[in-house]
């Protein structure tokens, strides 16, 4: 079941997104060469602290940090450490999520540690560009799918790879709600969008093939190929006026 949130109810939900932008915009500027993603996930938890926000994300099925920390190969939910010390070159993926008065937010940027190679850059920039033509598409009377589809053209249109393991999402009460929000598909599938609906918009595209593996701490995806892979997510709201992103960072 999809929840139609009312107005008051998305005012919740856009201050846990407000925090949210805030925290990652912060975090986003403290990264560079020699710090360690220990580091960054140590200074998420504490401007959490600071703002009154719970993280979504610690405890989670298990998770044991406020925040992911994907480096590179790494696509989505790579952990925490002090040995991950970020180097120039890399590109570094943050997720991150609160939870407010009972309401949700969760984001995504991928960021540049240092200067970037140029077809790291352009990676990045074509996962930043297909969530922003997703979203774009996330119009009352459309169908679910439409979003999906609008991702996977323009990003294999640049000649990158969307993963289909892991998917976009309701978000509200839950940090995952229904439904859930693929980044590949034919248009003109799925439910129609309404006015009310909240979702997680969350692209994760790889520069060679589409295809994760798992690694030994059960967390971690990573390429099969090992090339590199970008994050970009978003919260929107459906509104009679068009896409609303709650998430602006
Ligand atoms: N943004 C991710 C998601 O929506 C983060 C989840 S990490 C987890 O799925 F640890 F909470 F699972
Ligand atoms: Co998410």
């Amino acid at each position: 079941m999809i929840i139609l949130r009312s107005r008051a109810e998305i005012e919740k939900i856009r201050n846990s997104c407000r925090i949210v932008s805030d925290i990652l915009r912060k975090i986003g500027e403290t990264v560079q060469p020699g710090i360690t993603t220990w580091d960054l996930n140590a200074l998420s938890e504490e401007l959490a602290r600071q703002s009154g926000a719970k993280p979504a994300f610690m405890g989670y099925h298990g998770y044991p940090y406020a925040l992911c920390t994907s480096v590179n190969e790494q696509v989505v939910h790579g952990m925490p450490s002090k040995h991950r010390r970020l180097k120039e070159g890399d590109i570094l993926s943050l997720d991150f999520g609160v939870v407010v008065d009972g309401y949700y937010g969760d984001a995504a940027v991928t960021v540049p540690v240092g200067k970037i190679a140029a077809e790291a850059e352009r990676l990045c920039e074509v996962t930043r560009e297909s969530l922003s033509r997703g979203i774009s598409q996330a119009l009352s009377g459309n169908h679910l799918s439409d979003i999906s589809h609008a991702i996977q053209e323009y990003v294999e249109s640049r000649g990158f790879s969307v993963v289909r393991e892991f998917v976009g999402h309701g978000i509200g009460q839950h940090l995952h709600e229904s439904p859930q929000v693929p980044n590949y598909g034919p248009p003109g599938k799925g439910v129609r969008l309404k006015p009310g609906m909240v979702l997680a918009i969350e692209p994760m595209i790889n520069y060679g093939g589409p295809d994760v593996e798992i690694m030994e701490d059960n967390w971690t995806a990573v390429t099969l190929d090992r090339s590199l892979s970008a994050h970009f997510e978003h919260t929107i709201a459906i509104t009679t006026d068009g896409p609303e992103i709650l998430t602006l960072i």
